[in-house]
């Protein structure tokens, strides 16, 4: 494990959570959920490679791509595209289509994210 600091944790003491950060040259996504759990993705979207989340949000349970509107839970998971789920529409469970994450913990000042199994 290479721990390597990404934000303060003074930015994620909200529930609902999304914070972009970038650390050696990757672009990353802190999220802290409803229940507390703090999370790192490489902000990324699956579908293109589009950046997912260009600003910090407060308030959100969700975080979507601006490219083509797909729709991630603050855990990563795809849920579908923004059109789609207006339609009432759900795509069945497809993890390839999940943000990638990272291993990350929180120290008393610092969230710190290890990328070393991507390199
Ligand atoms: S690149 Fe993100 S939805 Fe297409």
């Amino acid at each position: 494990m290479s721990w390597q600091p990404a934000v303060k944790a003074a930015e994620l003491t909200e529930a609902n959570t999304a914070v972009p950060a970038r650390v050696d040259g990757t672009g990353l996504l802190i999220t802290r959920d409803e229940s507390g759990t703090v999370r790192a993705f490489e902000n990324q979207c699956p579908h293109q490679a589009a950046t997912v989340c260009r600003e910090s949000q407060v308030g959100e349970t969700t975080v979507e791509c601006p490219n083509h509107y797909w729709v991630f839970g603050l855990d990563g998971t795809f849920m579908g595209s923004r059109i789609a789920l207006a339609a009432g529409r759900t795509p069945p469970p497809d993890p390839e289509r999940n943000l990638r994450e990272f291993p990350c913990r929180v120290t008393d000042a610092t969230v710190e994210v290890d990328l070393t199994p991507d390199r």
